[in-house]
């Protein structure tokens, strides 16, 4: 039977290397914070939001995932657009919407992760199964622009893809 020792001093040595590399590590994540900070506030760079959680299964069974597509909320000012992403297509595959508005975008899968990314915009994240993420962007310039997938999601990955018309205004 041992008996616990007892009476040792716990002593705190930090090697001066490893007290170097704590003060590095803390150094990086002051930075991490500010260019967050930067980039969120001044740069307006949003991080996509989980707007809710869906089941999969049964998410096309009702509106509004039942007939995807754009919404429009106020004519050539607001638009909500749902995609959903599937292997290995996007439904809808084309959308058109009005330069200059503000078009909300809520996208979901519903067997795999997909992701989904326009072009030349900051629209740029993952469709997962089960929640709808969420971001706003405005296009600026007519023209169309691809939506692509950016995760690797089987055999059929290289072809998921749509676009965004953007119709002049007045168009
Ligand atoms: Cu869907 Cu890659």
């Amino acid at each position: 039977m041992s008996t616990p020792e007892t009476g040792e001093k716990l002593q705190m040595h930090i090697d001066p290397t490893e007290r170097a590399w704590i003060r590095t590590a803390i150094a990086v994540l002051i930075v991490f914070a500010v260019s967050v900070t930067i980039a969120g506030f001044m740069l307006g760079i949003q991080v996509p939001t989980e707007e809710q959680r869906v089941n999969p299964n049964t998410l096309q069974d009702s509106l509004p995932w039942s007939e995807p597509g754009v919404r429009t909320i106020q004519e050539n000012s607001e638009y909500h657009v749902y995609v959903v992403a599937k292997q290995f297509f996007y439904e809808p595959n084309q959308v058109e919407v009005p330069v200059g508005a503000e078009v909300t975008f809520f996208v979901t899968s519903t067997d795999v992760q997909h992701g989904f990314k326009i072009q030349d915009t900051n629209v740029n994240f993952m469709a997962i199964p089960g929640e709808v993420s969420k971001l706003t962007t405005t296009f600026d310039e007519p023209g169309t622009y691809d939506y692509i997938c950016t995760e690797y999601c089987g055999l059929g990955h290289a072809v998921m893809f749509g676009s965004v018309v953007v119709t002049p205004e007045g168009g």
